[in-house]
C-alpha cells in the first residue's frame, strides 16, 4: 500500500503503531541460565524494566529480535549488606531502593536518585542495572554511584561456569551509551560501600519539571568530614564529585577534592569548590538547556549542596513515606522459559483467567487491548513512550506503565485494570468520588489516574497533600483537571477533607 492510500477502518497505517520488533522472549529462572541464553542467541538482548529498551527498539528499524528477560531470575531483587556495603542484586528497581530505610541512612544520594527517576510506575520496572547498562549521561543513578565508589560486578559463562569480574562504577563508561560490558556478560550485582564514620553524601537534579524530567544535570557529592569539638566548620578529609548531562559520560571532577580537601567547609572553599566544578565542566546546548545555563546552574547547586552538608541537612528534603504505588511481588510459579508470538500466555486478569497470543511482540497495552481472550479497552494509550500514565496498570501488586512492560513478561501474573476496580457490590469508592467531585472531563486519562489512585489509597488509606501529588505525578491530565483529582483522591481516602 502507498502511503497516499488511505487505511481501511481498524487498520493502522504503519507509521501509526510500530509494533515491538521481538519474536521470542526468553525467561530463565538463574543467572547462569541467563548467560547461557546470550550465549547460545546471537544478537539476543537482555531486557529487566524495559523502561529503556522496548522503546529504543520501537524506535529502531534493526532486524526483530531475541530478549532475555531477567525479571523473573530468582533472587534477581534482593539486597543484602555486609558491615560496609550494601549489595544489589543485577534486578533490583529504584523503588526498592526508595522503599528500603537503609539506602536512606547508609547510601542517602542513591536513595535521593532513585526518587527522582521517573515516575512510581516506572520506578517499580526500572532497575539500577538497567539505568547504568544504558549509559546515559543523563541516567541519575550514575552520578550518586560514581560519588559513592560503588563497584559493579559483571558475570559472564567461561567453560559452562559463572565468572565473574569487578569493574568500580567510574571505569565502567566509554562513551556516550558505551561502557566496559561486552554482550556476553550480565551486571548480577552492584556493591555500594556505606556511609560511615564522617562521611555525609547527597545527590541534587535538575530538571524542566519535578516528575519524568531527563536531567537538566545532575551531581552528587561524598564528603569525609574530620569532627570537631567546637561550633567551627568541619574539616575535608576527602571529596568526590560526579556531575552528570555535562559531557558525553557522567564525570568526575577531581578539582573538587583538591579546592576543599585539609580545610574546613566554610563559605570560601564552598565558593572555591563550586567554581572550580563550573570552569572544569564542558557541557553543550541542547532542547533542554544552553550550555551557558547548565555551567551556571551547576556552580548553584553544587554550592547549595555543600552548604547543606555543612548544615548535615542533606535528608531533610526527604519526603515523608513516598508512595510506591506497590511493591512488586515475584510471581511463585516458575516462569514459562520460551515465549514466541504464537505462544498463548495466562494471566489472572482482575481475578478471572485470560490468555492470547501475539505477547512475544507486543507490549502489555496491546496485549491487553488486542489480544488477551477478555479485551481491556479501557486501558488507553496516549503516549506510548511512559510519559502520561494513561496505561497504568497494577500487574503482579505494583503500578507499572503498561506500554513499557513486554506482555511476555507478565505471562502468570496478576493484572488489575480499570475494569476490575468494581465489583458485585458497585463501583470503587475512588470511582464514586470521581463523580461526585467533577474530576472527569473529556474522560481519556481517567483510567490510569483510577488505577494508579486505587494503588495509592490501597497503600496511603488517608494520603497527605505531598503524598497525592508524588503519588499521581506519572500521570497527565490533558484537560489539567488535576485539582477536582487530586479532591477525589481525598474524598475516597479514610479522612475525607
Ligand atoms: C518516561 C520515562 C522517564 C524516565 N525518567 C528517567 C529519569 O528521570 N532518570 C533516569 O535516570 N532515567 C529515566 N528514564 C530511563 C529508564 O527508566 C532508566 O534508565 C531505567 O533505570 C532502565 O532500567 P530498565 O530495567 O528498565 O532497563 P531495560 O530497559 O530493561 O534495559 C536497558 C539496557 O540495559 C541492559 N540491561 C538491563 N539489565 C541489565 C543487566 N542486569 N546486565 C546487563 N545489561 C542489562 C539492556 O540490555 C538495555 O540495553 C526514564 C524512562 C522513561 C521511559
Ligand atoms: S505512559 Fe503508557 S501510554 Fe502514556
Ligand atoms: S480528563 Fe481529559 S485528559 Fe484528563
Amino acid at each position: 500500500m502507498s502511503s497516499s492510500e488511505p487505511t481501511t477502518v481498524g487498520a493502522l497505517h504503519e507509521v501509526q503503531r510500530p509494533s515491538t520488533p521481538v519474536t521470542r522472549v526468553l525467561r530463565p529462572g538463574t543467572w547462569a541460565t541467563a548467560l547461557a541464553a546470550l550465549d547460545d542467541h546471537p544478537g539476543a538482548r537482555p531486557v529487566a524494566g524495559g523502561t529503556d529498551l522496548l522503546l529504543d527498539l520501537a524506535r529502531s528499524s534493526g532486524p526483530p529480535v531475541t530478549l532475555v528477560d531477567l525479571s523473573a531470575i530468582a533472587g534477581a531483587r534482593d539486597i543484602t549488606e555486609t558491615s560496609d556495603e550494601l549489595v544489589l542484586a543485577g534486578g533490583v528497581t529504584h523503588n526498592q531502593v526508595v522503599a528500603d530505610p537503609r539506602f536512606r541512612r547508609d547510601a542517602l544520594p542513591l536513595a535521593q536518585a532513585c526518587l527522582e527517576i521517573g515516575s512510581p510506575q516506572l520506578r517499580n520496572r526500572a532497575t539500577i542495572a538497567g539505568n547504568l547498562a544504558t549509559a546515559s549521561p543523563a541516567n541519575d543513578s550514575i552520578s550518586a554511584l560514581m560519588a559513592l565508589d560503588a563497584t559493579i560486578v559483571l558475570s559472564r559463562l567461561v567453560g559452562g561456569e559463572v565468572t565473574t569480574r569487578d569493574v568500580a562504577v567510574g571505569d565502567f563508561f566509554t562513551g556516550f551509551r558505551a561502557t566496559v560490558r561486552d554482550r556476553f556478560e550480565l551486571i548480577t550485582a552492584i556493591r555500594v560501600p556505606k556511609l560511615r564514620a564522617g562521611r555525609r553524601g547527597m545527590w541534587v537534579k535538575l530538571g524542566l519539571r519535578r516528575a519524568q524530567a531527563i536531567s537538566v544535570v545532575h551531581a552528587a557529592m561524598v564528603l569525609d568530614l574530620a569532627p570537631v569539638d567546637d561550633d567551627s566548620a568541619p574539616v575535608v578529609r576527602a571529596a568526590r564529585l560526579a556531575v552528570g548531562s555535562v559531557a558525553a559520560t557522567v564525570v568526575s571532577v577531581p578539582a573538587f577534592a583538591d579546592a576543599l580537601v585539609g580545610g574546613p567547609l566554610d563559605a570560601d572553599r564552598i565558593a572555591a569548590a563550586a567554581d572550580a566544578v563550573a570552569e572544569l565542566i564542558t557541557p553543550i546546548d541542547d532542547v533542554r538547556a544552553t550550555a551557558d545555563y547548565r555551567i551556571a546552574v551547576t556552580r548553584t547547586m553544587i554550592g547549595r549542596a555543600l552548604r547543606t552538608l555543612a548544615a548535615d541537612a542533606a535528608d531533610a528534603q526527604w519526603p515523608a513515606d513516598p508512595p510506591m504505588l506497590g511493591s512488586r511481588r515475584l510471581p511463585s510459579a516458575p516462569p514459562r522459559a520460551d515465549i514466541d508470538d504464537a505462544d498463548v500466555i495466562e494471566v489472572t486478569l482482575n481475578g478471572s483467567p485470560a490468555s492470547g497470543s501475539g505477547a512475544a511482540g507486543s507490549t502489555l497495552l496491546d496485549w491487553l487491548r488486542e489480544h488477551a481472550s477478555t479485551a481491556c479497552a479501557g486501558v488507553k494509550e496516549g503516549c506510548a513512550e511512559g510519559e502520561c500514565g494513561a496505561c497504568t496498570v497494577q500487574l503482579d501488586g505494583a503500578a507499572v506503565m503498561s506500554c513499557l512492560v513486554s506482555a511476555a513478561q507478565a505471562d502468570g501474573g496478576e493484572i488489575v485494570t480499570v475494569e476490575g476496580l468494581a465489583d458485585a457490590d458497585g463501583l470503587h469508592p475512588l470511582q464514586d468520588a470521581f463523580i461526585d467531585d467533577f474530576a472527569v472531563q473529556c474522560g481519556f486519562c481517567i483510567p490510569g489516574f483510577l488505577v494508579a489512585g486505587a494503588a495509592l489509597l490501597e497503600e496511603c488509606p488517608a494520603p497527605t497533600d505531598a503524598q497525592i501529588s508524588l503519588g499521581l505525578s506519572g500521570n497527565l491530565c490533558r484537560c489539567t483537571g488535576y485539582y477536582p483529582i487530586a479532591q477525589a483522591i481525598r474524598t475516597a481516602s479514610d479522612e475525607p477533607t
